[in-house]
């Protein structure tokens, strides 16, 4: 009964690792949550103009969503672990992302590593929420819709081609991407979103 509670707290902490805001300090740019929409994640980080920082943040902060699961699997040996256990860890990474301990609970909105738990969990779920984020991204050019869709989508994918713990898991991933979202959404609403790859002021 203990590997719930501790794949929790593991997940948690790793989750917590800020690494748009560890690789922008390392790089001289300063405070990532003073730039742009503010936010500590890959399409905020692009907006300095660092093609290739956005693209290591993306790497790490799903990496770290996909190892948080996977170590579990690791720690209690590959077969046999109760599948919920997984998606508990990966759960509480994103969470981590969210709501960091490291930085007063003021994180990210937990879209990279939120993939990078659907894959490590249930690959085939995690290749078509990535295939709907590259769709809706390469369409609309907004990286926060690209999110609300591809994640929105993820626990009907799951129900389609997985397991019941995915499709609540993915479900609660999906709910906690939106609340994260809310004021992304309403600059959507109000045609004020800032596109993939544009500078702007927008704050949220
Ligand atoms: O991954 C976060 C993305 O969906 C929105 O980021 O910086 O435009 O609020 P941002």
């Amino acid at each position: 009964w203990l590997a719930l509670p501790l794949a929790a707290l593991g997940g948690y902490l790793l989750g917590g690792v800020p690494f748009g805001l560890v690789l922008t300090r390392l790089a001289g740019l300063g405070d990532i949550r003073a730039i742009g929409s503010g936010n500590i994640g890959a399409t905020n980080v692009l907006r300095t103009g660092r093609k290739d920082l956005a693209l290591l943040t993306l790497l790490l902060d799903s990496g770290k969503g996909a190892i948080a699961a996977l170590g579990v699997r690791a720690l209690l040996g590959w077969e046999g672990v109760d599948p919920i256990l997984p998606v508990v860890a990966g759960v509480a990474a994103v969470i981590g992302h969210n709501y960091p301990v490291w930085l007063r609970f003021r994180g990210g909105k937990g879209v990279a590593t939120t993939l990078g738990v659907l894959l490590a969990t249930a690959w085939p779920v995690g290749g078509l929420a990535c295939l709907t984020w590259v769709v809706m991204a390469g369409v609309f050019r907004y990286s926060s819709l690209a999110a609300l869709a591809a994640l929105a989508l993820a626990p009907a994918y799951a129900w389609a081609l997985a397991a019941p713990v995915h499709v609540a898991g993915f479900g609660l991933l999906a709910v906690l991407a939106w609340w994260r979202h809310r004021d992304n959404i309403r600059r959507l609403l109000a045609g004020t979103e800032t596109k993939i790859g544009q500078k702007s002021k927008a704050k949220g």
